[in-house]
């Protein structure tokens, strides 16, 4: 399939990658492009030779947000009934395989939301993540007053939501929205390291501990904790459980058959 607004390859057969390609608007996620980025994701998603994906952008942005200029005469009718701006954008959440964002240069906006719709964010040490919807006279709408919080916890989440102000990768990291901060020329070696690395572990493995650490945000504490076990357990009808534990005992590399 070919996309204009995204480009796609493959790594090792093994990881797949998307890099946002609208340049000249820093990657404003339109509908288009949202529509190429969702079934990208999806055919990697189902393509058993894949078992990560990274979704990157350019050095100066990895998303300056959702299309303003697309999006500027919507009326209420129009962005509620035709549900568009943000009508696509659920189908990342769908994908069950780990997504991993690379993030340099401007997340902001739906940029930001996301990048935090990915599994985990490795930043480049010029990133910068914010939510400025508030200077556009709304509010974010992709996620971010909701994932925010659960990342950086409600006194930054609020202190960028009402300002509008930017957050640097290295506060990024210390507030725990990003899990590491590398220099730019490395992003990608990065990324990509974590990315194989996944890849060879046991596809059903990475995708019950996807899930697993999901259900944390989106119940409580003990509830959470039964769907841990029970993934947990479950793992055991495996052999690729079989194939991870023999090679530990026996001292040598396990080599995962994703089944
Ligand atoms: N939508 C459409 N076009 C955008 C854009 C966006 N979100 N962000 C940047 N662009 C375009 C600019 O209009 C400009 O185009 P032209 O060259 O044709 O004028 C080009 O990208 C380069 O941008 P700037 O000249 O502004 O570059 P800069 O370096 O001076 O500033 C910036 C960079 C700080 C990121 C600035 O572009 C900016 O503030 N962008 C908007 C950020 C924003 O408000 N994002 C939130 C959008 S709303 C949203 O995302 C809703 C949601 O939750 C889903």
């Amino acid at each position: 399939m070919s996309y204009e607004n995204i480009e796609v390859r493959t790594e090792a057969g093994k990881v797949g990658i998307v890099t946002l390609n609208r340049p000249k608007a820093l990657n404003a996620l339109n509908n288009a492009l949202m529509d190429e980025l969702g079934a990208a994701l999806k055919a990697f998603d189902a393509d058993d030779s894949i078992g990560c994906m990274i979704v990157t952008g350019s050095e100066r942005a990895f998303a300056a947000g959702a299309d303003i200029g697309a999006m500027a005469k919507y009326s209420f009718v129009d962005a509620y009934k035709g549900d568009y701006i943000t009508r696509n954008w659920e189908i990342i959440r769908s994908v069950r395989k780990p997504v991993i964002a690379a993030v340099s240069g401007f997340a902001l906006g739906g940029g930001c939301e996301l990048a935090m719709m990915c599994d985990f964010i490795i930043a480049a040490d010029n990133a910068k993540f914010g939510q400025p919807e508030i200077k556009l006279g709304v509010i974010p709408g992709a996620g971010g007053t909701q994932r925010l919080p659960r990342a950086v916890g409600k006194a930054k989440a609020m202190d960028m939501a009402l300002t509008g102000r930017m957050m640097d990768a290295a506060e990024a990291e210390r507030a725990g929205l990003v899990s590491r901060v590398v220099p730019f020329d490395k992003m990608m070696d990065e990324a990509l390291g974590a990315a194989l690395q996944i890849a060879d572990f046991s596809q059903i493995a990475v995708m019950a501990a996807k899930e697993s650490v999901n259900r944390a945000f989106e119940s409580g504490l003990s509830d959470g904790v039964m769907f841990e076990r029970r993934l947990f357990h479950a793992l055991f009808a495996t052999a690729d459980q079989k194939e991870g534990m023999d090679a530990f005992v026996n001292k040598r590399k396990a080599d995962f058959k994703h089944q």
